[in-house]
This record gives structure tokens, C-alpha cells and sequence, in this order.
């Protein structure tokens, strides 16, 4: 796609013009893009943003100006045509995915590694009512959200004002029935419109300080299941940890996430041999011959005569390799040049069943070690 030149305002007035007048020559197909809708409109893998389709309304892009009108009755996946009809955009069905990718970040947010390890430890099931704080810019919450299902319920906190609002005001906005948005600071506790108690399946905390709502934890979640917690830096792990083993919760288990992706790539190796075989042939030489040329320094000549020795050697090994190589394109992988590795660590554990808290013993687990059960489902009816 090409980078279009700005929209003449009397150009954009006249379609929207055209907008108002238009009548629907007919219903859209069942199943395709409607007014109303919150799609996802993917310009590139750097570009994905949400846009709410209401009538008469637009969608400025990088590439050219879309009006709302002309994703109506479109298929999801289907290229739409900027109003030169020169670049296009694909519309792509809202899902907690492509929303933790297209968001206005407010706040540090959880990526879908570390999303899907969490839903996993807290072994959200459709129904269940899972409790969350801090809120933030609600990614994690969305991908809760579509885990627990119409039958689910999520509750999260968020104790800064403006955020709570406006993750209620997106909640309510994308029909996100199953949440519960609460403006509150967790110190105090996780009772919440209707509900108070053990009434949790599973709690999770991306908060800086989880040790403050550890107590609290115990009061909201049911014996016997999983809190997780979610820090950036150790020193944050160590204090919730011992802690919360002090307190009674079992089988602590830190891990944290690591993603490789690795890149497939198509190349000829043949020819990136014989690219080496010529560089070394003629670059080398270059140097050998710098050196060469001071005829009264022993050691810049004996320097010159082992490079040239070195070079000959690799060029004969690079003749061999060739040799055994297969023609014609070679399919490969590697891993990407840039990619996040840590985020945080996860903190897994169990909210204590005995009325008084265990004996605690510390277990360190060898690298490719057996993982320990986290005891899923313990505790469930
Ligand atoms: C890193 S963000 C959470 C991001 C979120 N997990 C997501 O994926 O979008 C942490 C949030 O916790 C909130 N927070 C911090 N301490 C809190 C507390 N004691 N009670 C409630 N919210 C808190 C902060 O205001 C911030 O918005």
C-alpha cells in the first residue's frame, strides 16, 4: 500500500453528504459487518486499531480515509477500499486477542504469553467468577471475559479514578455483560456489587504491592484454590511469597514466560556460499597485501603469510560444504532478531484449606526439572 495524500475537506463532506442521503438498498447478509459494530481494522502487523462503526462516521488511517458505510455488508477478512479506492484495510472480528494488540495502552499491559499462562494456572472454566486488580487498560480483563463465557462473572478493581472509568466505559462499549468494573483500592478488600464472602473461583493481582491483599484473598477466594500474581521484579516475588506462605497458601510455584519466535526463511545457500568463498578470495588478499608491503617488519610479514594460510584453509572447507549442498532454495528457521523476553514473573498458588496455616517447606526445582502439580481443580465441587 501506498501512503495517500490527505483528504480534500469538501471531498469528505460530499461523501459523508452521500451518507446521510443514501437509503440501505437492502439488509446486510447474515453473519457480515453491520452499523454498530466494534471492529478491528488491520492496516499492517504495526497498525491495528479498534473502530466502533456508527453511522455517517469515518476512519481516518495512515493510508486514506474509509467511511463506516463502506464496511457495511462486508465479509470479516475482506479488503476495504479507501474512498480513492487506491489502499485498503482488512476489518477483523473484536476477540480478546486482536483487542490486547489494538488497545490504547493507559498502563503497563499483560501480553498473550503471559495471558494465556494465567487463564491456564487459574483454570478459568466457562461459568466460573474470577476477581482482578488492578484493571488497568484492561487487557487481561477481555481475555477473561471471553474465557468465563455468558455464564461467568468477572470482578476487577481498579483504584485509580479515571482508569476505572474508562475500562468500564470500553467494557460497556464492546457488551462485555460478565464484568463488573469497581473503582476501589484492594487494601480494602474485594466485596463488590451483590457480592461478598469466599465467592471466587480464582483471583489474580497485577498490582506492585500483592502482600497488602493477601488476607483479603483468603476472605474472597474458596479453599483450596488458585491465586496468581503477577511482578515485574523479584524482590516484589520473594516479599508476596513468603508471605503468603506464612499466611497458609500451598504449593507456590514462581515461573515466568518466555516467548521465541522463530522466523522461517527461504534462501539459497548455495549462492551464500559461493558470495563467502568470493569474499574471502578478494577481501582477504587486501589486508595480506597491507601487511605484506612492509618488507622490514618480521612480524607484519609472518602476520601476512598466517592470514594467508587461514584464508586458504576456510576457503577450502567453504569449497567442501559446498559440495555436499543441495540445489535450488533451502527452507530454514531462526529465531527474530527483537523479541521481549521478560516480563514478569507469575506467582501460582493455592488459598489455604487448613483452618491453621501449614508447615511450610521450601522446595527449589532444578532447571528441566518435574514441575510440581499446581493441584488444579482442588477444592472444586
Ligand atoms: C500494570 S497495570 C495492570 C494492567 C492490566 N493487567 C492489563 O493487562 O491491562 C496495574 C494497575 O493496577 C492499579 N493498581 C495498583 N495498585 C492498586 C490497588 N491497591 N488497588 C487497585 N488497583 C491498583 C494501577 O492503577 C494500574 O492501573
Amino acid at each position: 500500500m501506498s501512503d495517500a495524500p490527505p483528504q480534500q475537506p469538501e471531498a469528505i463532506e460530499q461523501k459523508e453528504e452521500e451518507q446521510t442521503i443514501a437509503e440501505p438498498e437492502e439488509l446486510p447478509e447474515e453473519g457480515t459487518i453491520k452499523f454498530g459494530d466494534t471492529i478491528i481494522i488491520f492496516e499492517n502487523i504495526d497498525r491495528i486499531s479498534v473502530h466502533q462503526l456508527v453511522q455517517f462516521g469515518r476512519y481516518d488511517g495512515k493510508f486514506g480515509t474509509f467511511y463506516n458505510m463502506d464496511f457495511v455488508g462486508k465479509h470479516y477478512g475482506e479488503p476495504v477500499y479507501d474512498n480513492r479506492k487506491t489502499n485498503h484495510v482488512f476489518p477483523l472480528k473484536f476477540c480478546s486477542k486482536l483487542w490486547t494488540l489494538a488497545l490504547d495502552k493507559r498502563t503497563q499491559v499483560l501480553y498473550l504469553p503471559d495471558i494465556a499462562t494465567i487463564i491456564n494456572g487459574l483454570n478459568v472454566q466457562a461459568g466460573d467468577v474470577i476477581v482482578e486488580a488492578g484493571t488497568g487498560s484492561g487487557s487481561l480483563s477481555h481475555a477473561f471475559s471471553e474465557a468465563l463465557g455468558p455464564t461467568g462473572h468477572l470482578y476487577t478493581f481498579e483504584f485509580h479514578e479515571e482508569r476505572a472509568k474508562a475500562a468500564k466505559a470500553e467494557f460497556d462499549a464492546h457488551g462485555l455483560t460478565n464484568v463488573t468494573s469497581t473503582h476501589r483500592d484492594v487494601a480494602n478488600g474485594f466485596a463488590a456489587d451483590g457480592v461478598e464472602g469466599q465467592y471466587a473461583d480464582g483471583l489474580f493481582l497485577d498490582v506492585p504491592q500483592p502482600w497488602i491483599a493477601l488476607q483479603h484473598i483468603i476472605d474472597t477466594v474458596k479453599p483450596g484454590h488458585m491465586f496468581v500474581s503477577f511482578s515485574p521484579c523479584i524482590e516484589q516475588v520473594q516479599r508476596t511469597v513468603t508471605e503468603a506462605a506464612q499466611l497458609g497458601y500451598t504449593d507456590i510455584v514462581t515461573e515466568t514466560v518466555s516467548t521465541i519466535v522463530y522466523d522461517r526463511r527461504s534462501r539459497v545457500l548455495l549462492d551464500a556460499i559461493e558470495q563467502t568463498i568470493t569474499q574471502l578470495e578478494t577481501g582477504g588478499k587486501t589486508v595480506e597485501k597491507r601487511l605484506s608491503k612492509k618488507i622490514d617488519d618480521d612480524e607484519a610479514q609472518r602476520m601476512a603469510a598466517e592470514a594467508t594460510e587461514r584464508r586458504k584453509r576456510s576457503v577450502e572447507v567453504m569449497r567442501k560444504v559446498r559440495e555436499t549442498l543441495p540445489h535450488g532454495d533451502t527452507v530454514h528457521t531462526m529465531p527474530m532478531h527483537e523479541q521481549a523476553t521478560h516480563t514478569g514473573y507469575l506467582s501460582f498458588m493455592q488459598t489455604p484449606i487448613a483452618a491453621e496455616p501449614v508447615k511450610v517447606e521450601l522446595v527449589v526445582f532444578e532447571r528441566g526439572g518435574k514441575r510440581k502439580n499446581r493441584g488444579r481443580g482442588r477444592g472444586r465441587g
